[in-house]
């Protein structure tokens, strides 16, 4: 297993680009089992998480050939209908193989994915959604098993789920009529999403928007499609120039899916140039505490929660932050606290003080994907050397972080962790 070593205290500066989106590829990947053919993507990230959906893919009769950031997923009849619970405990997003292999093959059998670090994260909206297109379900075993033949319906989620309003959009792509879905995500995700359904001939209107329109049709064709770039990578590069005082331009990244993050760094003191495909954190030695509460999209995003409260801890004055998505998403205050932070944590509500004397460099745990990027961001500006053990979670979602990193100056390093 790996460790991510980093000696804090360099400045960092100079421009680097973001990879495509995690949650963006994801989806789109699953959206292939909706139709034969070869599909295209480019901008795709190289993560464990897209080597996940590969090999489950590669289970229900897709082949996924991964060239540098080009992927071609050649799409078969399914020799099977089942997303296995090996596959799925380890990467919650397959359970978005259900709405496609309902949609296409009238019945699908996929694991619960189970609790995860951040929370409980149940998949019932997906499970009422899919009812709501006319599917029978039943739970057995651990296991959703859905038949029937889809419908379109009218699906008006309790709750907004990026991951539900994705899955029944997949499903409702072939269902024959009509299928509201309300009170849908507006992330840029689900908008990318619907646009490669667009391309492969589905109709869809209103996503980005909170009432998503689909009308069914009877088949799709295979196409080609460019990721979009990963705001969540980006924001966390942002960030770690920021911290550090520096002046990082993230290239190739779309700035308004950045505005939450942007106008709450903007409110705590920071300054950007922003391009058409470019934002720069320009270089800022010292910015207050301010309150947050991550929200749906366009509010400020869960995962870039971790990383905000890294920044938070070098601020002057207070900061309360309100996790209001997962209820359990404060696993990197008690590893910001090794290293020397004053963190107050209530039921999802951190208090965060500020220090007397800088951050010291500890060896810390990362316990899931964003945390870990908190720890790394914590650590380049901790004195000494900060180890976070257990990549693994990092490397899950981000594309060559520490490699990212080092080429604005910090110094990073990957070791084996033999303990
Ligand atoms: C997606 C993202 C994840 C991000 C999250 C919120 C992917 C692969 N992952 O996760 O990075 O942190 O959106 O922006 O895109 N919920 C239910 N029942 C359900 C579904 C969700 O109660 O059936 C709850 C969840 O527990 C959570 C909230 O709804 O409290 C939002 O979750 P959701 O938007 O579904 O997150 P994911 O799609 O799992």
């Amino acid at each position: 297993m790996d460790k991510i070593v980093i000696k804090g205290g360099a400045k960092l500066s100079g421009s680097v680009s973001a990879s495509g989106a995690k949650n963006s590829v994801l989806p789109l990947m699953f959206s292939t089992l909706l139709c034969d053919g070869e599909h295209e993507f480019s901008n795709v990230p190289k993560l464990a998480d897209v080597h996940s959906a590969c090999k489950l893919l590669s289970e229900l009769g897709a082949e996924c050939k991964h060239d540098g950031t080009n992927m071609s997923i050649s799409v078969s009849k399914a020799p099977s209908i089942e997303a296995r619970y090996d596959l799925v405990r380890k990467m919650r997003a397959s359970v978005l193989s259900l709405g496609p292999l309902l949609a296409r093959y009238g019945e699908a059998v996929v694991s619960l994915p189970g609790g995860c670090a951040i929370g409980t994260r149940p998949i019932d909206l997906h499970i009422d959604g899919m009812k709501a297109l006319g599917a029978e379900i039943e739970i057995k075993n651990g296991y959703v098993i859905a038949k029937g033949k889809l419908k379109g319906g009218n699906i008006l989620f309790d709750t907004t789920t990026v991951g539900g309003t994705e899955n029944v959009l997949m499903a409702a792509v072939l269902a024959e009529g009509v299928t509201y879905i309300e009170n849908a995500a507006k992330e840029p995700e689900v908008v990318d999403l619907a646009e490669y359904l667009m391309k492969m001939g589905a109709r869809i209107e209103g996503a980005g928007t909170s009432i998503i329109r689909v009308e069914g049709v009877k088949d799709l064709k295979a196409a080609k499609h460019k990721v979009i770039p990963d705001r969540i990578e980006a924001g966390t590069l942002l960030i770690a120039g920021a911290i550090t005082g520096g002046k990082v331009r993230v290239n190739d990244c779309v700035p308004e899916h950045l505005d939450a993050l942007m106008a709450k760094m903007r409110e705590a003191g920071f300054k950007f140039e922003v391009g058409d495909n470019f934002i720069e954190v320009q270089e800022c030695q010292a910015w207050k505490g301010i309150d947050l509460t991550t929200t749906p999209h366009p509010g400020f995003p869960t995962d870039l929660q971790a990383q905000f409260m890294a920044l938070m801890t070098q601020a002057a004055g207070s900061s309360v932050i309100t996790e209001s998505i997962f209820e359990n998403r404060f696993m990197h205050v008690p590893e910001l606290k090794r290293l020397g932070a004053n963190i107050q944590p209530k039921t999802r509500v951190a208090i965060v003080k500020n220090i007397e004397a800088p951050l010291k460099g500890a060896p810390v745990m990362a316990t899931d994907l964003r945390a870990s990027a908190s720890l790394v961001l914590a650590g380049l500006v901790a004195e000494g050397q900060t180890e976070v053990k257990r990549v693994y979670h990092l490397d899950r979602g981000y594309d060559d972080l520490e490699g990212k990193l080092r080429s604005l100056g910090a110094q990073v390093e990957r070791r084996a962790d033999d303990q």
